[in-house]
């Protein structure tokens, strides 16, 4: 045996099975466990010390704690690279990637968990393969593939193989998108062409200070643009959770991370042919909550926190936020109403006043089209007094951004509530889950103001002559103001259409949108045979 330079033994003709190990004498099981002793020692001690002190877990450590206890099954442990064009790389029993199956609360789930410690976690071809089973096993059986990423990339000793081997999973990613559940999450690096992976299936998961991704490093940025920055600035979790909206959940460290996996899971339908799992948290369905009948103020300029109704209504005020810090005007994740899982989607008056921006617009598209896929049925709670005006936003595309929030509603066929709590004015009223965009149930408050535009730019709109010639254009404007508000500005012009199918009391939300749901329970919808449609990407 020789030593490598961390003092690890290697097997000098390389590794696993020599060929004279038939049979199972004591022997021969005995090489079998050294085999997989060795697999499981991975880069050695000292790199997995290098690890720990960067604090991270290892890819072991972490599908332990991902996995209920004692769950996993493995598959291709004893499988090595092929072979190394630049020469001189020992292979490693498992490639730089444990990859298997075990269970989450029960349920069985895939998974994948690169390994830094090999070869800086590189994916080659044999990597790439290990990947790619267990996705097709996910697609297979039906079951959510959560892949853990902390990897140097595409392994350069390996060359276009290497390239050819993240197309693998790249292929793999968008035939499993909208069957399965699809989660990544990033501990350690993730650069260039690798980002595409995570960034195509349904949600992505960062660590803080330990995790980053970026198409092109800093050395890149420096020579292309003369730009010093550091991988955390340009790439570190804090910059993908707020503002480039690419993490969906951005957690301290690997414990919390795989934690609040877990708790996702627990939320979805295993795939796209079952329902969510029902969960009785013992909440029960006819709980009133008399103060948000005083939750909107009277006066309408003032915000309120939406996240008060929104914990007073679900179930056991349990609300599993998704992008919390990305375009927080617009608040998005899951909840449980009598027990059954639903998407929520909500403005937030605390902030920009609730306006619909671009990363609003998109935040909520992508999120309406994940529950659409997967049998999760959509509330939308609203209070917008618009689209965010001006040349940033019409520049950055607004008309582009704001029209995928509107496709994806109204593509949506899963059941979709709306419940109108103050404002919703012009487009963004549409755009909301209106019942003209094909909304199944639509409340609204008594507090709900429905109407083109808010109560100033109406009246100045329409009596701007009369306003201009006047002795007093601001008594004027201001009594003009209040007549709009006293006439369009309610719920019951809408009710009288039919708009709203009824206005309800705030204090009964929760057991009207209860008894909504169990009657859509059966909702089902035609649409005509296409290949997909055209979202406006
Ligand atoms: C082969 C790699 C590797 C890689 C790291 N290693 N990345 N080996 N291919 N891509 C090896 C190192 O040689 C080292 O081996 C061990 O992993 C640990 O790496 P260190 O550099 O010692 O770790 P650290 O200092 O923490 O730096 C991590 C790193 C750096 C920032 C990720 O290793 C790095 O810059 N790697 C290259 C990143 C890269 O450019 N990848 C290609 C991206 S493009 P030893 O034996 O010395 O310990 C890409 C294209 C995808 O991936 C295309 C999809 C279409």
């Amino acid at each position: 045996m020789a030593m490598d330079k961390y003092g690890k033994e290697q097997v000098e003709k390389g590794v696993g099975f020599e060929g004279d190990l038939l049979g199972t004498t004591p022997a021969n099981l005995a090489a079998l466990q050294a085999m997989k002793d060795e697999a499981v020692s991975a880069g050695g001690p000292e790199r997995i010390e290098i690890q720990h002190s960067l604090g991270k877990l290892t890819a072991r450590e972490r599908l332990d704690l991902l996995l209920d206890e004692g769950s996993f099954e493995e598959f291709d442990m004893l499988k090595t690279g092929r072979t190394s064009h630049l020469g001189g790389g020992r292979q490693y029993l498992s490639d730089g990637v444990v990859t298997g199956h075990g269970t989450i609360d029960g349920r069985e789930v895939f998974v994948s968990s690169q390994d830094f410690t090999v070869i800086g976690g590189s994916l080659g071809e044999a990597h790439s393969e290990k990947i790619s089973k267990v996705m097709d096993h996910a697609v297979r059986t039906g079951a959510p593939y959560i892949g853990i990423n902390d990897s140097g990339g595409a392994r350069i000793q390996e060359g276009v193989d290497a390239l050819a081997a993240y197309g693998e999973i790249f292929n793999r990613n968008v035939r499993a998108s909208g069957v399965i559940p699809q989660i990544s999450c990033i501990m350690g690096p993730c650069a260039g062409g690798a980002v595409y992976s995570p960034s195509m299936t349904d949600f992505t998961f960062m660590v803080e200070h330990s995790s980053y991704m970026f198409v092109t490093g800093p050395h890149v940025v420096k020579t292309v643009i003369h730009q010093d920055i550091t991988s955390e600035d340009l790439g570190g979790a804090t910059v993908h959770g707020r503002k480039s909206g690419v993490a969906h959940f951005v957690l301290p460290n690997d414990i919390l991370c795989l934690r609040e996996i877990r708790r996702l899971i627990n939320y979805l339908p295993s795939n796209n042919k079952q329902k969510p799992p029902l969960l009785d948290l013992r909440d029960p369905p006819d709980r009133t909550d008399p103060t948000l009948d005083y939750l909107v103020p009277t006066d309408p300029n003032q915000p309120y926190d939406m996240k008060i109704l929104i914990y007073s209504i679900l179930d056991g005020a349990e609300f599993f936020e998704v992008h919390k810090q990305f375009a927080r005007n617009l608040v998005i994740g899951f909840g449980r109403l009598g027990g059954q899982t639903i998407g929520l989607i909500a403005n937030q008056p605390t902030v920009l006043a609730g306006v619909l921006d671009n990363d609003a617009s998109v935040k909520g598209a992508r999120f309406v089209r994940f529950c659409d896929n997967f049998n999760i049925p959509l509330l939308c709670l609203v209070d917008v007094p618009g689209f965010m005006p001006g040349p940033d936003q019409e520049h950055g595309g607004i008309i582009r951004h704001g029209a995928k929030l509107l496709f994806a509603f109204i593509e949506a066929t899963v059941p979709r509530i709306t419940v109108i709590v103050r404002k919703a004015y012009g487009g963004a009223y549409l755009v909301m889950n209106a019942k003209h965009i094909g909304a199944d149930i639509n409340y609204a408050w008594p507090t709900a103001e429905i109407a083109v535009l808010g109560p100033r730019g109406a009246a100045e709109i329409i009596y701007r002559r009369e306003i201009q010639s006047s002795d007093d254009p601001a008594g004027l404007l201001a009594e003009k103001e209040s007549e709009y508000r006293k006439t369009f500005l309610n719920p019951f012009i809408a009710a009288k259409r039919g708009y709203v199918d009824d206005v309800i009391f705030p204090r009964k939300t929760r057991s009207r949108l209860i008894r909504s749901l169990q009657v859509l329970e059966g909702k089902e919808s035609e649409r005509p045979p296409k290949k997909h449609g055209n979202i406006p990407l």
